[in-house]
C-alpha cells in the first residue's frame, strides 16, 4: 500500500533522512520509533509531500506521490501534526470541519460526523465544539487533531505523536480507544512515537530509526528477541523493565 524506497532528505548540507527503505501493507500500524531528531516527522511529511525529498520514491497504490497534486494527496490522507497544528481563528468544530469543507460535504453530514468524532475523542460536543485552540488544554488539543484526522475516513492515516502531550492515565485511555476503533476501521496507519510503550501496545511492526537511518524493521518481539545490532538492544535495555512488562501483558493478552 505504501513504499518507501532509498529516501532521502538533506538539509543545509546535512543529511536528515538517510537513505531509508520500507513498506507498508494495507491496514497495518507501522510505527517509527526513535529519540528526538532521529527524522520522524521529517520522513511522515515526505509522505503526505508537505516536505520534499532530496532522492527516493515514494509510492502509495503503486502510484508515485510526486504524480499527484499535494493538495489532493493530503485531502485523502489522514494527518495528526506533532502538537496538535489547530488553526488558532478556527473553533473546534470548524477545525475538525476543514476537510469535509473542502469537499464540500452536506452542512448536515458534516455537522454529524463532528459530534460523532467529538464523543470519540471523548470530548463532550456541546461544552467544546465552540472553544477556540487556546481554550483547551494541551491533551484537548490534541484529541481535536485526532479527530479531525479522522473526519473524512481515509484509508490512510499519519500520525506524529498524537498522544504526546496527554497524561499517562488519560494517554493510556486514548490509546486503547485508538486500538479498537483502527482494529474496527482497518486503516494504514504510520504512527510516529519516542514512547518504547506505546510502540509495543500499537504497532504490527516497529521501524527503528537513529540518526536518519533504520536500526531494524519487525514485529516487536523480533527486535526484542533478535536485535540486528547494538543499537538496538541497547535501545531496548534502557527500558527493559516497563518493555518486559507491556511484553508480558502482549503476550498474555491482558491490556
Ligand atoms: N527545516 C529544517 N532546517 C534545519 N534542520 C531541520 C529542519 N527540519 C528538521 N531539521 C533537523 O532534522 C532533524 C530531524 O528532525 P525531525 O523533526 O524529523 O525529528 P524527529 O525524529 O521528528 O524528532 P522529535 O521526536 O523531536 O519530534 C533534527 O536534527 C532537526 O533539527
Ligand atoms: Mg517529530
Amino acid at each position: 500500500m505504501i513504499e518507501v524506497k532509498n529516501l532521502t532528505k538533506l538539509i543545509d548540507g546535512n543529511v536528515i533522512v538517510n537513505d531509508i527503505s520500507f513498506s507498508v501493507s494495507k491496514g497495518e500500524t507501522f510505527v517509527l520509533l526513535g529519540t528526538s531528531g532521529c527524522g520522524k516527522t521529517t520522513t511522515l511529511k515526505m509522505i503526505n509531500r508537505l516536505i520534499e525529498p532530496t532522492s527516493g520514491e515514494i509510492f502509495i497504490n503503486n502510484k508515485n506521490v510526486r504524480e499527484e497534486i499535494p493538495e489532493n494527496l493530503r485531502r485523502n490522507i489522514g494527518y495528526v501534526i506533532q502538537n496538535a497544528g489547530l488553526f488558532p481563528h478556527y473553533k473546534v468544530g470548524e477545525n475538525i470541519s476543514i476537510v469535509p469543507n473542502l469537499l464540500k460535504w452536506e452542512k448536515e453530514k458534516t455537522k454529524k460526523r463532528v459530534y460523532e468524532l467529538m464523543e470519540l475523542v471523548g470530548l463532550a460536543p456541546d461544552e467544546f465544539i465552540n472553544r477556540f485552540p487556546h481554550e483547551l488544554s494541551g491533551g484537548q488539543k490534541q484529541r481535536v487533531g485526532i479527530a479531525r484526522a479522522l473526519a473524512v475516513d481515509s484509508p490512510i492515516i499519519l500520525l506524529d505523536e498524537p498522544f504526546g502531550a496527554l497524561d499517562q492515565i488519560t494517554r493510556t485511555q486514548i490509546r486503547k480507544e485508538f486500538k479498537n476503533l483502527e482494529s474496527s476501521l482497518y486503516k494504514t496507519i504510520i504512527l510516529v512515537t519516542h514512547d518504547v510503550i506505546e510502540a509495543l501496545e500499537l504497532a504490527d511492526r516497529i521501524c527503528l530509526m537513529n540518526k536518519g537511518k533504520i536500526e531494524q524493521i519487525g514485529k516487536a518481539h523480533e527486535l526484542i528477541s533478535s536485535p540486528a545490532n547494538i543499537f538496538v538492544k541497547s535501545f531496548f535495555d534502557l527500558v527493559q523493565a516497563e518493555v518486559s512488562e507491556a511484553f508480558f501483558k502482549l503476550k498474555s493478552g491482558i491490556k
